[in-house]
């Protein structure tokens, strides 16, 4: 088998926390992990996830705004998050009744937990009036049932209300969510005069994408809002602005640019492809010419996370002359946020083993791993992070760098882990690991499937240098 290459590397080279380093320079407990669990596993530290919240808190601390912090649990599936959360001082915001009940189950008190279920049934919305959960309402059969619930217990709740449909640039910002302000001023009387039980106590809004102007205009709109619902005498306690604070993947701006660069130059045959059979990630190529951009999460951002926090609370109001957060202090409003992918930044790996090595029919090397793709998968086109290749032997005739792509365990001739061809510094071997940083938030969890009766991966967390499950139990 020839395995001289002509190699042109493009590589994304992933930012890595100190955590990460450690256990790529030390494998040992990862390749214990594989022994015991299988492959892949999912492994997670709370050391990163703590500095998220503490840089968040720091903002609200400098701006001298209320705060609560609800970690949006649905970006992935391990209790220990929540529990972290709370231990500093933070909560949860929920989105299935599994989620809440074991939230509950774990001892965070209520008041630490938010319901923001898309979908909330009679089951769901039983459990948050039991213990006392604000719901956050979506629309008005929400209410209904909810009403129906707290008469029927005689238990008091508070509830927000969901915003959407704000104006932006001349336009209604499309969505499927909440109310307008028009039927929120009009739905939120209606609560106060219907239901003594319930007390309204604030607003919300979770906006698709990541558009800092999106989220000023949101933030000002609101404010108009609680303005309007102070002069019928409602106190709004609260703004929640929900999540979508990008965050930073990669450690450098040129090679994020490049890539683009080179995969629009080979999907129009101008060099050779990066992706398996020149997949375009999302982009049109009609007649010879590429519409649109890649459909992939932004991977690369320097304003990120905290910063970008601090970007929409500091921006100035068009309509007040004063930034958001003087106008949130006026009011007295707590600021509340529901950051699910950002808090987890640093936070978890994906380690896969290479179970073959082989050629496809146009000649590629395909390296085969035993995992699934919707074990590392988002709602983007592509992961677009370098892998990190962990060789368990020691092999010096196999030391040349070689091309090829991560194939998984599904029968479909589609199977790719990554879209994109990866270059490896060694020719992989049966039993090398496969590292795939900072899957924690959505990646490795948000599209898993048990097709085929795979299972689906363990969820460890490392403390020092001891394993435990993610639910706490030593490994
Ligand atoms: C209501 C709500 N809050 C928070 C989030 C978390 O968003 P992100 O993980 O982008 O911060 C989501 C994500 O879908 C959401 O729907």
């Amino acid at each position: 088998m020839n395995r001289n290459q002509h190699i042109q590397h493009l590589p994304l080279t992933p930012l890595l926390h100190p955590w990460i380093k450690e256990q790529i320079g030390h494998p040992e407990l990862l390749l214990s992990a594989i022994e015991e669990h299988g492959s892949p596993v999912n492994v997670h530290s709370l050391i990163p996830f703590r500095e998220n919240i503490q840089a968040y808190q720091a903002v609200f601390q400098k701006l001298g705004l209320k705060h609560k912090i609800f970690f949006a649990r649905k970006a992935n599936k391990c209790v220990a998050f929540p529990l972290e959360a709370t231990k500093q001082g933070e909560g949860a915001d929920t989105a299935s009744f599994r989620e809440l009940k074991q939230c509950l189950d774990a001892g965070i008190a209520p008041k630490d937990l938010i319901l923001t279920a898309a979908v909330k049934n009679r089951q769901l919305l039983k459990l948050a009036v039991e213990h006392q959960v604000t719901v956050v309402l979506d629309n008005p059969d929400e209410w209904d049932l909810l009403q129906q619930i707290v008469r029927e217990k005689q238990k008091e709740i508070t509830v927000n209300v969901r915003l959407g449909s704000f104006r932006f640039e001349g336009k209604t910002l499309p969505t499927r969510f909440g109310f307008t302000s028009e039927e929120a001023f009009v739905f939120i009387q209606k609560i106060r005069n219907e239901e003594p039980l319930v007390q309204f106590t604030g607003l919300h809004f979770h906006l698709n994408g990541y558009s800092l102007e999106q989220r000023v205009h949101a933030i000002e709109q609101s404010l108009d809002l609680i303005d309007r619902l102070h002069g019928k005498g409602i106190i709004t306690e609260s703004l929640d602005i929900g999540g979508g604070f990008l965050m930073n993947y990669l450690s450098d701006k040129s090679e994020w640019e490049n890539f683009h660069r080179e995969l629009k130059r080979a999907v129009l045959e101008e060099r050779e492809p990066i992706t398996y059979q020149n997949d375009a990630l999302g982009m049109i190529k009609l007649n010879n010419q590429l519409y649109g951009e890649p459909t992939v999460y932004p991977y690369y951002n320097e304003l990120n996370k905290s910063g970008f926090l601090k970007a929409i609370l500091t921006s100035f109001s068009s309509t007040q002359q004063q930034p958001l957060f003087e106008l949130l202090k006026k009011r007295n409003i707590e600021l509340r946020m529901e950051p699910g992918r950002s808090l987890l930044d640093q936070c978890g790996i994906t380690v896969a083993k290479i179970a073959f090595r082989k050629k496809d029919s146009d000649g590629n090397w395909l390296f085969g791993l035993e995992m699934n793709r919707t074990q590392l998968r988002s709602s983007s086109a592509d992961y677009l992070l370098d892998p990190i290749h962990i060789a368990e032997t020691e092999n010096a005739e196999e030391n040349n760098a070689i091309e090829g792509f991560l194939v998984g365990a599904y029968c479909l001739e589609q199977e790719l882990i990554l879209k994109r061809k990866i270059t490896f510094s060694k020719f992989p071997q049966v039993g090398d690991l496969i590292v795939f940083p900072n899957t924690a938030g959505y990646l490795m969890h948000f599209f898993e499937s048990e097709a085929h009766l795979f299972e689906l991966a363990k969820n460890l967390v490392v403390v020092g240098d001891v394993l435990y499950f993610c639910d706490g139990l030593k490994m």
